[in-house]
């Protein structure tokens, strides 16, 4: 049998990210669901009508869903499910500004999503997403590796094109890489980075740097001013889909995900942004880096301040 993928929620990130896997051309299914009556079912049948001008043969359902689990039959036996579910920020607004609504939202799709594919490896994109990827944990039962966050795969890009436009290169010859919380506590880690193999501080002052760190850590917020109605989603739903597309082929890429973190870093116990191997168990292992000591102090700060949030979410 062919593989599935669900996308929960038929929002800006959600439908991108359908897109884009279905035009990977490497799952059989593609679901994508919401609540609201008719979206997923219409966007479905827009995305299959490009299916002969892009050259794909996945088929995407559609399939309308309620709270209380009607229509999750479509969604049976998934390999991966996407939770993109959940209401964006708006100008001014922190991803923490939307804990308690989404934590509602996040951990009725979870526990519905679990009662239907048992055995599917989840990543959770719905903020704040640190405290979201928990939540679906504890709300699913499923183990830890089954269950992860997408944030670091889209800050780090965000930092490398940043760099890259700021050098006047190619984003492909510029590295970068960012741990720690999708949020204020986010560690981009400026050690780590290189331009076609030359570390970044040969390139750049520091206060340059710094100021791309910044821009980096308010990247989310950067594009929301502009927006004014809601988030991100281009570069979001390419990473989200990057990552189903790691846990599908069994690729065992190392990416920045958001990922339990059990004694690396000696932090243990809490929901992180870290690098990790993925696969088809989804977190395969979390891969150390060695940070200086200034990032690794930032890492742990970061760590403290999800979990004070994370034990929070239980109760939500
Ligand atoms: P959106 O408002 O366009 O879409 C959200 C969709 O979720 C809506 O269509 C809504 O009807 C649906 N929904 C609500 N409750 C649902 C439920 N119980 N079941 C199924 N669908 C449900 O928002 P957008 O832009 O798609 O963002 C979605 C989430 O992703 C937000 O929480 C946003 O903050 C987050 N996000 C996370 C990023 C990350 O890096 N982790 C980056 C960008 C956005
Ligand atoms: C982003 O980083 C808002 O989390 C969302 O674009």
């Amino acid at each position: 049998m062919g593989s599935k993928v669900t996308v929960v929620g038929a929002g800006f990130y959600g439908s991108t990210t359908a897109l884009r896997l279905a035009e990977y051309d490497i799952f059989e299914t593609v679901v994508l669901t919401d609540i609201v009556e008719g979206k997923p079912e219409g966007l479905a049948l827009d995305m299959n009508q490009s299916r002969s001008i892009e050259g794909f043969e996945t088929k995407v359902i559609g399939a309308t869903t309620t709270p209380e689990g009607a229509g999750y039959e479509a969604t049976a036996n998934s390999d991966v499910v996407v939770i993109t579910a959940g209401l964006p920020r708006k100008p001014g607004m922190s991803r923490m500004d939307l804990i308690g609504v989404n934590a509602g939202i996040v951990r009725n799709v979870a526990e519905n999503i679990a009662k239907h594919s048992p055995n599917a490896v989840i990543i959770v994109v719905s903020n704040p997403l640190d405290e979201m990827t928990a939540l679906a944990q504890l709300a699913t039962s499923f183990p830890h590796n089954r269950v992860m966050g997408q944030a670091g795969m889209l800050d780090t890009a965000r930092f490398t094109h940043f760099v890259a436009e700021k050098l006047g290169v190619p984003v492909k010859s510029v590295s970068t890489l960012t741990l720690g919380s999708h949020g204020d506590t986010m560690v981009p880690v400026p050690s780590h980075c290189t331009v076609a193999g030359v570390p970044l501080s040969e390139k750049l002052s520091q206060v340059e740097i710094d100021e791309l760190v910044d821009r980096t850590r308010n990247g989310g917020a950067e594009v929301v001013a502009l927006l004014k109605t809601g988030s991100a989603y281009y570069a979001p739903s390419a990473a989200a889909a990057r990552m189903a597309k790691a846990v599908i082929e069994d690729s065992g890429a190392i990416m920045p995900v958001c990922a339990w973190v059990d004694g690396e870093y000696g932090i243990s116990g809490v929901y992180l942004g870290v690098q990790a191997q993925i696969g088809r168990s989804g977190v395969v292992k979390v891969v150390e880096t060695k940070l200086t000591e200034t990032e690794l102090a930032a890492l742990t700060v970061a760590a403290e301040a999800v979990r004070a949030k994370q034990s929070d979410v239980q109760a939500l």
